[in-house]
């Protein structure tokens, strides 16, 4: 089965989670844009209605546009009954890293809001420990942007800033910059990493999601697993 087949299935068995009258989180990235599709399809055929959806990015704002499906800011729906998001790694206690799709400020924030966060996903995302296989996403404001690398290189890291196809820097829908910055797996404690980097002055946010996932639904040739927490 190819991977976008395993994605499409992941989203299916998220729809299940799916009530009618529920106001959702939506992700960001191409394992969200299945379940936005399926979403859509749901309520085009009135098998779900009155949803509305809280997307993360301007890219899932526009999907939701282009499918039928009712959205709204964080603001007016500061408490949001399910989310359903991608995710870069998960690891067996259901920790993730998020953010090469650059959506991480505004997917931490509506996954915060949501009273269950769902992670659908390939196989390929499951490691055994974190930084296996992504690197972590910092989003830092523009600001002497180039101060945090040595300091990102004492905490363990290899940073290079993220650029556009063009070798231009890439700039999130917040107008910051992403650092990616490559751990050796295994060699750093996650909750460390994100302590240091919450306290430094011009770190927006990072792509560890600690503590925030409650289920995880991973598609694989053999089917689907769900890891519960
Ligand atoms: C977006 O910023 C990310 O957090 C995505 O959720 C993550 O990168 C997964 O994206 P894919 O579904 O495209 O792999």
């Amino acid at each position: 089965m190819d991977l976008e087949a395993l994605k499409a299935k992941a989203s299916l068995e998220a729809l299940t989670r799916v009530e009618s009258g529920m106001r959702l989180g939506l992700g960001t990235g191409s394992t969200v844009a299945h379940f936005l599709d399926h979403l859509g399809a749901a309520l085009r055929e009135g098998r779900l209605t009155d949803i509305i959806g809280v997307p993360t990015s301007e890219r899932t704002t526009t999907s939701c546009k282009e499918l039928g499906i009712p959205t709204a800011d964080l603001e007016d729906h500061p408490q949001l009954d399910l989310g359903v998001d991608g995710a870069d790694e998960v690891d067996p206690s259901l920790e993730l890293i998020k953010g090469l799709g650059g959506a991480l400020l505004r997917e931490k924030m509506v996954a915060g809001a949501c009273q269950r966060f769902v992670v659908i996903a390939d196989d390929t995302k499951r490691v055994t420990n974190l930084f296996e296989r992504s690197p972590l996403p910092v989003e830092v404001v523009p600001f002497a942007w180039r101060a945090h690398l040595p300091f990102l290189r004492d905490l363990g890291a290899d940073p290079t800033l993220r650029t556009t196809e063009d070798r231009e820097p890439y700039h999130t829908d917040n107008g910051n910059l992403i650092i990616d910055c490559r751990f050796t797996p295994g060699a750093q404690d996650a909750h460390a990493v994100a302590r240091a980097l919450e306290s430094r002055p011009g770190v927006v946010e990072h792509g560890l999601f600690l503590g925030m996932a409650n289920e995880a639904i991973l598609a694989a040739g053999g089917g689907i697993e769900v890891i519960g927490r």
